[in-house]
């Protein structure tokens, strides 16, 4: 091995590590706009029951699997592989989660990059630089390539620090901060004429719709993309985890803290879109849908600011900084994972293995730039709807049917004596031996036919 491995100084230090990973534009984004499209309140209620049955569970195999192998994710894996095509397997498995972490970070870094880009804009405005400004929010090659790499030296600086006083010290920095803007921006808003209708669209659930089957698979991807499973990045952060920590408590606080984030951003963006259209801005189309995606944030919630004056390049600033910040403690951890592995496998440095994934992540990046409308698309529904659930049920099959009931038990019991005679311990087994695997399975085939 090329060095000591790092491991998280503390609980908090964790916690705001895989909660930064999990925590970023798939909830502040991704989120309210699928909840927008789908009925408001009833995919928020659908979206919490499937976020603590199936993700909740399938969040702790992998971190589990990482705690008990204390190494990258194909090698964790390997570790419980019991014979030779087990461990084949094993290491089919782990390169599937890091080649999509690194086809996640791929396009994630693109779209990080225009969040930064909208976070610099107002400060062009106000500087009275306007073409500038137009540079940073108009659509082009140039724009595009600038801020990914701008990005991708940020995410990079952090990885190459390691993980104690790069992804821990930095997580520990920047959520608590990106909590605060969140918080204000929501307190802002909420007194402007046109929130409530928005609220009261958020909350109160129309319950005919909560078995829809398309609002159940809308619910369960977004609820596995942005508790960052099937990457092998839970994996790696499961790993960096002491032996002496109780793991059941800590993947429950931060499958909480994703949760509750989400169901802010929700309390921010909806009724900021209500706001908004008070104001004259059409955000539904005649059929009562959302008009297109990423108009929300590119277009709905600019314009608003926009019409809000000086307040309103203050608040532009604030909501594009928080999205560039919780991207960021995201995509470290997706650069993570397969860093760890070039590290442990190869037995390079840390520094040298970031430069050289990092290049070939831009690269890939620099690809779906240059292509922007064959690519873009593509890389994330391979990366998202195949490569994220398939790992993921994977990682499930792992605990379930090929790691022994008891050493599970063991690596559990490390950090917990009591853990035998506890609720998770009757529940959990059987959700990753069987409900896991049937309800990814079932989504994805109704996905599909
Ligand atoms: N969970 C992150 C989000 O919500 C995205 C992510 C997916 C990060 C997979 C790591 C791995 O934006």
């Amino acid at each position: 091995m090329a060095a000591i491995r790092g491991v998280f100084s503390s609980n908090f230090g964790f916690i705001m590590a895989a909660a930064g990973s999990a925590v970023g534009l798939g909830n502040i984004w991704g989120f309210p706009t699928q909840a927008a499209s789908n009925g408001g309140a009833a995919f928020l209620l659908m979206y919490l029951v499937l976020a603590f049955c199936l993700a909740y569970p399938a969040f702790m195999a992998e971190i589990l699997i990482g705690r008990y192998g204390q190494a990258n994710a194909v090698s964790s894996l390997q570790k419980i592989a019991n014979n030779a095509w087990q461990k084949k397997f094993a290491i089919t498995v782990g390169l599937m989660g890091l080649i999509g972490a690194s086809l996640i970070l791929s396009f994630y870094s693109i779209v990080a990059g225009w969040m930064m880009a909208h976070t610099i804009e107002p400060i062009a405005v106000v500087v009275n630089m306007p073409n500038i400004a137009h540079w940073l929010t108009d659509f082009s090659v140039s724009r595009n390539l600038v801020f990914t790499a701008v990005f991708t030296l940020f995410t990079m600086f952090i990885i190459s620090k390691g993980v104690e006083n790069g992804i821990e010290k930095w997580s520990k920095r920047l959520m608590p901060f990106m909590l605060l803007i969140l918080v204000l921006l929501i307190i802002y808003v909420l007194t402007l004429d046109g929130a409530k209708a928005g609220v009261i669209a958020y909350l109160s659930p129309d319950l005919s719709r909560i078995f829809e089957p398309n609002l159940l698979l809308n619910a369960l991807g977004q609820a596995f993309f942005s508790l960052s499973l099937g990457s092998g990045v839970m994996i790696i952060y499961g790993s960096y985890i002491a032996k002496k920590e109780n793991i059941v408590s800590l993947g429950a606080y931060v499958t909480c803290i994703d949760v509750g984030i989400a169901f802010l951003s929700g309390l921010l963006i909806i009724p900021a879109m209500y706001v908004a259209q008070a104001q004259g801005v059409e955000i539904f189309n005649q059929q009562g849908q959302l008009l297109s995606e990423d108009t929300l944030v590119f277009t709905v919630l600019p314009h608003l600011f926009t019409q809000m004056g000086s307040v309103g390049l203050l608040c532009a600033f604030a909501f594009f900084a928080l999205m560039s910040v919780a991207s960021l403690t995201s995509s470290i951890s997706l650069l993570e994972a397969p860093v760890s592995y070039v590290v442990e496998r190869f037995n390079v440095s840390r520094k040298r293995s970031t430069i050289v994934v990092s290049v070939v992540i831009f690269l890939i990046s620099t690809l779906i730039i240059t292509n922007f409308s064959t690519l873009f698309g593509l890389v994330i529904t391979i990366s998202t709807q195949y490569s994220q659930p398939i790992v993921a049920m994977l990682c499930c099959v792992f605990v379930g049917w090929i790691w022994h009931r008891n050493s599970v038990l063991n690596e559990l019991k490390q950090g917990d004596i009591t853990v035998e005679n506890s609720f998770f311990w009757k529940v959990w087994p059987w959700y990753t031996k069987l409900v896991c695997p049937i309800a990814i399975t079932a989504v994805f085939i109704h996905k599909f036919v």
